[in-house]
């Protein structure tokens, strides 16, 4: 029974209380202070996970430091093994990390299944393009004054001991997506997986040790954001951070962890321009998807829809009517329910707030703008405009708002007048007039024809403004997690 593998990590009570790895062994918190994981889909308690000191959190990094400095010296294709096996691991155990998934965050079971095994895929890629990783050698002589006289080796070196902190939405994905690729470059990792979400992230720790990963090279550190996260970020001996997550906690991590590296996804607030020529019935299908696939909470789901009138007059009953026939919300563990809970009742009340508060200020509400419990129906919400709220925070559910603009001008100047700029859709016949179109939008990448996406996951996938820092995407987040080292020889003159 694939269980049997994981009973070590937690207590034998039910629901469980699970334990941290420091890098040396699972170990239950000294303080005994504990946070509750509480599954969306009914408010029941999955497991409980240690609030780890600040006491423990300094041995965990030292003992990653000390093994991080062995592991750079293990060959590529000797660390590239072990990560191979990783994934065979996650692919060999789908069934049991889906269901902890389904469970711990509410997705349905294609989502969940989806997230893991892309996950194992993508191990493997960070492990084979980490092979094709090497530093140059440059000669002075091209710059003017230098003639033969300098010679740089630049070799590519780990940055260290990098700190992940995942989210809840791929709690799995995208700590794979940090851990991976710090691995591979002979890194080691300080792992700080979302509350919700911690029970799925201490199994992946425990399947890169399965898979042989020598001790202290990932641990993970788990307890609210507020008191360890806060510890974590600023803490000396960490060299460079990957945060996927909001806006505003990102911008409070840059400015608490100083000057090191950063590579940070932070939200978008996603807009789809569809221009007059769009083929309507494919683009509310990629609406549709786009805006309640995992119920909105998704960095890269289309939150606003601008067109001219005509089109929007149109585009509206048929997003309208691909909803109800592709939508049917309520327990994600029934196989035809794909719109499930939002991840916590405050998330909840947030959204409805949003929604409340844009029909008081002139929005209609097309469909859905109603809750139970956790529970938010795909809301279809017509007549926004900029100024409202729902348009200017990233709100993290099933809502899609819909605005009319006077010419395709106006809604780049929208969209360019936004704090984020992640991703943004165009829908449109003609391909040209799409990449002209694309080149004045402000945002790390433009879909024609699609919805946005991170994937394909070798895609360089980046947020500008509010959005992010640096690049991701496999040879990308490899480069990321290292930095050159120039030797620089000289010729005696
Ligand atoms: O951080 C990105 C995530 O929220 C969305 O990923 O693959 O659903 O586009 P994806």
């Amino acid at each position: 029974m694939p269980k049997d593998f994981f009973s070590h990590l937690h207590d034998k009570k039910t629901p469980p209380t699970y334990k941290f790895f420091n890098g040396e062994a699972w170990m239950d918190g000294a303080s005994s202070k504990t946070v509750e994981v509480i599954s969306p889909i009914d408010n029941s308690l999955v497991g409980r996970i240690p609030l780890v000191s600040n006491l423990e959190i300094d041995q965990a990094i030292s003992n990653a430091k000390k093994a991080q400095e062995a592991w750079m010296r293990v060959p590529m294709i000797e660390r590239g093994k072990i990560l191979h096996l990783a994934a065979d691991w996650m692919r060999e155990h789908e069934h049991y990390l889906t269901a902890l998934l389904i469970k711990e965050i509410g997705k349905n079971t294609p989502e969940a299944k989806d997230e893991i095994l892309r996950s194992a895929d993508m191990i493997d890629y960070f492990a084979h393009e980490g092979l094709h990783v090497k530093g140059e050698e440059l000669s002075g002589e091209a710059f003017p004054g230098y003639d033969q006289t300098k010679m740089a080796i630049v070799e590519k070196v780990p940055l260290g001991v990098i700190l992940a902190i995942a989210p809840f939405n791929y709690p799995v994905n995208l700590s794979v997506s940090k851990i991976a690729p710090a691995l591979i470059t002979g890194n080691c990792v300080v792992y700080k997986p979302p509350t919700q979400g911690a029970i799925s992230c201490l199994h992946l720790t425990e399947i890169f040790y399965l898979a042989g990963l020598p001790k202290g090279l990932i641990v993970t550190i788990t307890g609210g954001g507020a008191e360890v996260g806060n510890y974590l970020v600023s803490h000396k001996d960490i060299n460079g951070i990957t945060f996927t997550g909001s806006s505003q906690v990102g911008k409070e991590i840059a400015v608490k962890a100083g000057m090191i590296p950063l590579l940070f996804e932070c939200g978008g607030n996603n807009p789809a321009v569809v221009l007059p020529d769009a083929d309507l019935y494919s683009t509310a299908i990629e609406i549709v998807k786009g805006a309640f696939s995992y119920s909105g909470q998704r960095c890269t789901a289309i939150k606003y829809v601008l067109g001219l009138k005509p089109t929007i007059d149109k585009l509206i009953p048929m997003v309208s009517q691909k909803t109800k026939e592709f939508i049917k919300m309520g327990d994600p563990r029934i196989p035809e329910i794909n719109l499930g809970p939002v991840i916590s009742d405050g998330e909840a009340d947030i959204i409805e707030r949003r929604i409340l508060m844009a029909k008081a200020q002139g929005a209609k509400i097309i469909m859905g703008g109603k809750r139970k419990e956790r529970l938010i129906e795909p809301t279809i919400l017509d007549l926004v405009r900029p100024s409202m709220e729902i348009m200017q925070i990233e709100t993290f559910g099933p809502v899609v708002s819909f605005l009319r603009v006077e010419s395709i001008e106006e809604a780049v100047k929208i969209i360019n007048s936004s704090d984020y700029g992640l991703q943004a859709s165009i829908f449109t016949s003609d391909e040209g007039a799409g990449i002209q179109l694309a080149r004045q939008i402000k945002v790390g990448t433009i879909q024609i024809n699609s919805k946005p996406q991170r994937g394909p996951d070798h895609f360089p996938f980046l947020g500008v403004k509010g959005s992010g820092v640096g690049v991701q995407g496999i040879r990308y987040t490899l480069e990321a997690m290292m930095r050159p080292r120039p030797i620089v020889l000289n010729k005696p003159h």
